[in-house]
């Protein structure tokens, strides 16, 4: 089911969180609402679920006005941060909870949970008590309550963010696994973009209640619509860079910051008439190094073969793949469809 979000108004204790925020959400995509803490992501998905009055706007959901339906009307599955899982109840009792206050014959509990423990591999857990499983167990067992319910659409909220590194892989891959095999919508709220880059059909970049740009992973990356999204983006961040791009023959340049991300700066031996700069540090990452640069006052970071080869304090020739770079204008922070051939860097 496709979900529609439409000029939405949300208050909290009397501020407004979101603000006329348009959001569209495609059935049977993944789309991942991606920003820093307290840009109001959970707020905007306890809207969709119904958790929360809103202040104006509306939302559909497959096509119905849901924006004062209940909860449980909405087709909706919602896993949360915290597994919210019943302590004394076992995983089947868990993930059958919701059907057997609903009523549901029991002949089809047992089936839905069958089939929803062997998609998330519980099948052997079924006996035990939240006390008895792994965090990641746990939370496949929060999902699994979700599916059993044969919810549309699923809500997820940071839902990996109480795990460590390893399992938060493992399960990322599975989710990425359940949505495929699933075809439901899922909507999924993170500050982490690693799982948004690696989940997401299309990335909604929140800041400040406001969605400042949806696209593809590689969209967002490759063509940030501003300064805070391109930013956000990608480790190290992008480089940003001040000075002017020449608009052809003898006019003066226009102001404008270069964005480039660090992976297409190359570095070259210095003498080759190449901007130069000085190595100040060299972060040694297995696969490759971070080699920290200072292009005349402008410090930038640059991804390196691991060779082993970079000094602090050696010089080098800088190149810069302009084709690739992003070129924002400095007052407004938004992205300017400019060529940035022409750049010319502010010395400092
Ligand atoms: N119950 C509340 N009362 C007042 N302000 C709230 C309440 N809940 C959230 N907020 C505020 O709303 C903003 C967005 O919060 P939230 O949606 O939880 O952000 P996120 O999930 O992106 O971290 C924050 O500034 C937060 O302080
Ligand atoms: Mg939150």
């Amino acid at each position: 089911m496709n979900v529609n979000i439409q000029q939405l108004a949300v208050h909290m204790g009397g501020t407004p969180v979101l603000e006329k925020l348009d959001l569209d959400v495609v059935d049977g995509e993944f789309l991942v609402l991606l920003g820093p803490s307290g840009c109001g992501k959970s707020t905007l998905l306890h809207a969709i679920a119904g958790l929360i009055d809103v202040e104006a706007g509306a939302v559909h959901i497959g096509g119905r006005d849901v924006t004062w339906a209940d909860p449980k009307d909405r087709a909706i599955g919602m896993v949360f941060q915290s597994y919210a899982l019943y302590p004394t109840m076992n995983v089947e009792r868990n993930m059958s909870f919701g059907l057997r206050v609903a009523g549901t014959p029991k002949a089809e509990i047992t089936q839905r949970v069958a089939r929803a423990a062997k998609m998330l591999q519980l099948e052997a857990l079924l006996a035990r008590k939240p006390a008895q499983l792994s965090g990641g167990q746990r939370q496949r067992v929060a999902i699994g309550r979700a599916l059993v319910r044969e919810a549309q659409v699923f809500l997820f909220d940071e839902p990996l963010s109480n795990l460590d590194a390893k399992l938060r892989t493992e399960l990322r891959r599975e989710l990425k696994a359940l949505h495929r095999e699933l075809g439901a919508t899922m909507i999924y709220v993170t500050h982490d973009q690693v799982e948004a880059m690696t989940l997401a059909t299309r990335v909604a970049v929140m800041r400040g209640g406001r969605i400042q740009q949806v696209g593809t992973p590689g969209e967002v990356y490759a063509r940030p619509a501003n300064m805070f999204v391109a930013g956000f983006l990608g480790s190290p961040s992008m480089n940003f860079i001040d000075g002017e791009v020449s608009a052809g023959g003898a006019e003066p340049g226009l102001q404008a910051i270069l964005g480039i991300r660090p992976e297409h700066l190359a570095l070259h031996a210095a003498g080759g008439g190449r901007p130069e700069a000085e190595i100040t540090l060299v972060e040694a990452m297995g696969a490759h190094e971070v080699v920290w640069l200072d292009l005349q006052g402008h410090r930038l970071a640059a991804i390196a073969p691991a060779a082993g080869t970079h000094q602090i304090g050696d010089r080098v020739g800088v190149q810069m793949d302009l084709d690739r770079a992003s070129v924002f204008d400095p007052v407004s922070q938004e992205r300017i469809d400019l060529r940035a051939g022409a750049f010319r860097h502010r010395t400092r």
